[in-house]
């Protein structure tokens, strides 16, 4: 029985749609309240007992791992100056037994690349792959629920959601078969299909459990549109050999790579945020 230890971030991509707060910081550094993307995926990886977070990082990263870090001058700031709750959140960022690795990305050439230069530190075992810009909200976090999933069923997993028809061009789709309520049989899987080529409406959002096999695949897939290496094109090739399934999970995602979607994630935490959110619901009912 094998165990998962190891999640991948990638966190190498452009962010263009953020421009211009992405010129010098990571989308992923934007903060949800009060805590950036990343401090939401980590803590997700961290509640469902991955020690070992392994960042794919590029160009104007550095914000990431100084987040991660220790910070001296902060800390002894905030204790001479008697903060001592602030100075608990700062050293909450990250507990003491998990590594951090940092893993550049030196061309951003798509998501299937940043999940293959994972490939010195994850070697032959299954991990997990969370995209930070896909904030999920759920009372089991998602990770967590895959990986009991995985425990089960030992082959890859992908989170998967209900979208609207007309979306499908955002996505990767698969054509799956229902295995039981929450988990299908993927049978294909195919890359932003127009609506009415679309073999479903069942969407694969920011959530992965793979085998180390993807990476056999990865390495030879040809890159595509945009000279992107794509992931879905590994899974796509990965599925052909290997069992894998897809897993509704429960709990409310935001696409906060969109700004629609990073607003929706602001009010829907805002509002159950204790330092603000009684003040804050009186606001948004005053607006209306
Ligand atoms: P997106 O498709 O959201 O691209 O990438 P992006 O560059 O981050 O944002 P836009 O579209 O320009 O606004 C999905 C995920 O894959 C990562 C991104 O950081 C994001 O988490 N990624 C993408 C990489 O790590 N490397 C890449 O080469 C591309």
């Amino acid at each position: 029985m094998k165990k998962i230890t190891k999640a991948v971030f990638p966190v190498a991509g452009m962010g263009s749609r953020f421009l211009p707060a992405t010129k010098a910081s990571p989308k992923e550094m934007m903060p949800i309240v009060d805590k950036p993307l990343i401090q939401y995926a980590v803590e997700e990886a961290v509640a469902a007992g991955i020690t070992d977070m392994v960042f794919i990082t590029g160009r104007n990263k550095r914000a990431i791992e100084d987040h991660f870090d220790k910070a001296y001058e902060l800390e002894a700031e905030l204790a001479m100056r008697g903060k001592d709750e602030l100075l608990r959140v700062v050293r909450e960022v990250i507990p003491a037994h998990i590594n951090c690795i940092y893993i550049r990305q030196t061309e951003a050439l798509g998501l299937g690349h940043a999940v293959l230069c994972a490939r010195p530190v994850i070697q032959d075992e299954p991990f997990a792959v969370i995209l930070a810009d896909d904030l999920i909200d759920g009372e089991t976090p998602i990770v967590s629920q895959m990986m009991d999933v995985f425990r089960q069923h030992q082959c890859s997993i992908l989170g998967v959601q209900d979208v609207p028809r007309e979306q499908t061009r955002s996505y990767g789709i698969v054509d799956a078969t229902p295995l039981g309520p929450d988990i299908e049989q993927v049978n294909a899987i195919v890359e932003k299909p127009e609506p009415e080529d679309a073999p479903s409406t069942l969407a694969v959002v920011g959530r992965y459990i793979l085998t180390p096999r993807i990476f056999y695949h990865l390495e030879k897939v040809q890159a595509g549109a945009g000279g992107e290496i794509q992931l879905t094109d590994g899974i796509a090739a990965l599925m052909r050999e290997e069992k894998m399934l897809a897993y509704r999970f429960k709990g409310t995602r935001y696409d906060c790579g969109s700004k629609l979607g990073y607003l929706q994630a602001t009010v829907a935490l805002g509002l159950k945020h204790p330092e603000v959110r009684d003040e804050f619901d009186a606001y948004l009912k005053g607006l209306k």
